[in-house]
């Protein structure tokens, strides 16, 4: 691969229209990848229907769905530290850590609750976030949505009825005076 053409796990959005061709099929325009460095992260709505989140995190780009698995928490809100020895975003609603990279859940567990001191690992509970593909090709970035059948719990988030539901519960901002 070139340099000038680097695919990582990452997506963002842009405000400026694709190329005129775009030169990956079924990908999506999100941005200038310089606009998503200084931004650090963006979200975008694709294809109607699937809203992701990328970000720019330690020279990687990073794309995935931007509800948390568990509850739907926003996850354009969440820190991102590492974890044994990988590297998550921290959803800001319950603490769930998804490794960048793969989507997958961590947590941290006792081993032996009657040994003492007490010794934890960390273990992980399976992909939980979908993750899509980010390519960069001359500064431009784009998103191939990852359109596998199985099943991955942050789908449930990305639905119109969740999104419907969820707007509506949302509390609507006061008219000004
Ligand atoms: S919604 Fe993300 S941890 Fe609960």
């Amino acid at each position: 691969m070139s340099s000038e053409e680097e695919t990582s796990q990452t997506s963002s959005s842009s405000s400026s229209p694709p190329p005129s061709s775009s030169p990956l099929p079924a990908s999506h325009f999100i941005g200038k990848k310089e606009d998503i460095v200084k931004s650090g992260r963006v979200t975008k709505l694709l294809n109607g229907c699937r809203d992701v989140l990328v970000l720019y995190h330690m020279g990687k780009l990073h794309a995935m769905d931007m509800r948390c698995y568990h509850a739907g928490g926003a996850l354009e809100n969440g820190d991102i530290e590492e974890f044994n020895g990988r590297q998550c975003i921290v959803c800001p609603w319950h603490k769930y850590k998804i490794t960048l990279a793969e989507g997958e859940g961590l947590y941290q567990a006792v081993d032996d609750p009657t040994a003492k001191p007490l010794r934890t690992h960390w273990h992980s509970k399976g992909v939980k976030q979908r993750i899509h593909k980010v390519t960069e090709v001359n500064g431009d970035v784009y998103v191939t949505l990852n359109d596998s059948s199985e099943a991955i719990e942050s789908d449930h988030y990305q639905t119109e009825r969740y999104r419907t539901v969820f707007l509506k519960a949302q509390p609507k901002p006061k008219p000004k005076k």
